[in-house]
């Protein structure tokens, strides 16, 4: 387009694709109503002839491996991100309001080795300041800035070539070049790829703080989300006052691990222990609650599966799950009563696992459907015993991964007894001695030793 003084596009709120007119679906995604009109300034950056970069020998590349990783020092951070920070990587931590996103971006860069700038538009130097006293960060390498333009961002990071950047957060950042609020689909977009550029080009690594809507999305486009390498959340529960960081997205590592803190005065310390923590208030001797040991990326974490099972009072019955695939706890309800004849058809079933978990294991189906039958039959499950297995539709219990781990974790909880699929462990692995094992294959030999 060669209009004079601004063009005029149509920017998806939801993808991030443009298009020159606009369309009350968005071809792209599909999604109705979300494109919206904003104006590009005719900048330098039209125009320009522009100059092509060499191509790089892929064996001159220094391989970014784990040596060169920038280590956060607090450990539940750096196992999530898979290592560390990766120099010349752009990092989206995201998070409901006052969740502790800054906190921890802080507690980061107090902990660094490297130099860094912490950009915020959101709080004043002195609350900064204020804060960097309560966490007890007082590092000479760390620099503030107010600057909340991209163009004036860009000359900072080129002017005092810091290591690590945060910018706190990417919504309160603006381009003079586009005609829109900061916070918009395009003011986003458009400093995420100038970002992107210099931390690529620079090889800094760069945290974009990002608000979380209530719909559990960052606000802006989704394409941020594919913009960055690593996409991370921080995420709270009241029960205990911590707090979760899970990695959605990481180029360079794994995504299912979990980081777990405690939010107290002096910032978000790290849980060592998250089982004992998790456990700390279970339900005993009642109806309706399983404990399972979890395995969130390579730690074992116990997780007591709560559920309740009621008349339903009208209509159809409800099903209701926090933590676990609805789908899934729908298939084991089903089993539950073909395989068991455990009516359940006119009941509601709600299933929580508490400590705000998700859990995309099958090795969780045989605690969960222990939970809800336990809570339709109104017969509690001895305190002492932890549920493994994946069930199937014939209602038999399969193997799962990583049988060891998570016996050894339920052994040092104290648990003693440990119902688990027949052939998911040959003998008794030198790992675990105590805890006694109760070799089942199929749910009615599990509720034969949990109900009998
Ligand atoms: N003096 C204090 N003692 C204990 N906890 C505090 C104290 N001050 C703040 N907090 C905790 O820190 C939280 C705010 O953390 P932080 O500002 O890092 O969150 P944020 O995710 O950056 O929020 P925002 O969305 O407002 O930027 C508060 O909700 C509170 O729980
Ligand atoms: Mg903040
Ligand atoms: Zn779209």
């Amino acid at each position: 387009m060669s209009k004079k003084g601004s063009s005029a596009v149509f920017l998806c709120s939801n993808c991030g694709t443009d298009y020159p007119k606009w369309y009350g679906q968005c071809p792209s995604c599909k999604e109705w109503g979300t494109l919206a009109e904003y104006k590009v300034k005719k900048g330098k950056r039209s125009g320009q002839s522009i100059s092509v970069a060499d191509p790089t020998r892929l064996k001159d590349i220094a391989k970014s491996s784990h040596h060169n990783r920038i280590k956060s020092n607090i450990k539940e951070m750096d196992r999530v991100l898979g290592g560390g920070l990766l120099p010349g990587s752009l990092v989206l931590l995201g998070g409901n309001p006052g969740i502790g996103k800054s906190t921890l971006a802080l507690q980061i860069v107090g902990k660094v080795k490297e130099s860094a700038l912490y950009i915020s538009a959101e709080e004043s130097d002195a609350q900064i300041a204020m804060r960097a006293e309560r966490l007890k960060v007082d590092s000479d390498k760390l620099m503030l800035s107010g600057e909340n333009q991209i163009e004036g961002i860009i000359q900072l990071i080129e002017q005092q070539s810091p290591t690590i950047i945060i910018i706190d957060s990417i919504q309160t950042v603006y381009s003079d070049m586009i005609d829109s609020l900061p916070g918009s689909v395009g003011q986003i977009r458009e400093s995420g790829q100038q970002l992107l550029q210099i931390c690529k080009e620079k090889g800094v690594t760069i945290i974009l703080i990002g608000h979380v809507t209530k719909e559990g999305i960052i606000a802006g486009p989704r394409m941020l989300e594919h913009m960055v390498d690593t996409v991370l959340y921080l995420e709270g529960d009241d029960r205990y006052n911590h707090r979760i960081l899970r990695s959605v997205k990481n180029r360079f590592g794994a995504t299912n691990e979990v980081g777990i803190f405690q939010m107290q005065s002096n910032g978000l310390i790290e849980i060592e222990n998250p089982s004992e923590l998790f456990l700390k208030e279970r339900s005993l001797d009642v109806a309706g609650s399983a404990i399972f040991p979890s395995l969130e990326g390579t730690r074992p974490i116990l997780v007591e599966v709560q559920a309740l099972v009621s008349n339903a009072s009208f209509g159809t019955p409800q099903r209701n799950v926090n933590g676990f695939d609805l789908r899934r706890l729908s298939m084991l309800i089903a089993v539950l009563e073909k395989r068991i004849k455990v009516p359940m058809g006119a009941k509601d079933t709600f299933v929580n696992l508490v400590g705000g978990l998700k859990i995309d294991d099958p090795a969780a189906d045989l605690s969960v459907i222990g939970a809800v039958a336990s809570s339709a039959l109104d017969k509690s499950i001895s305190n002492d015993v932890v549920l493994i297995g994946e069930v199937g539709l014939a209602g038999e219990v399969r193997s799962v991964s990583q049988l060891e781990k998570r016996l050894k974790e339920s052994e040092s909880l104290g648990f003693t007894t440990a119902i688990i699929p027949k052939y998911g462990i040959k003998n008794k692995t030198g790992l675990v001695s105590k805890i006694k094992l109760q070799k089942i294959d199929s749910v009615r030999q599990a509720f034969d030793l949990l109900f009998p």
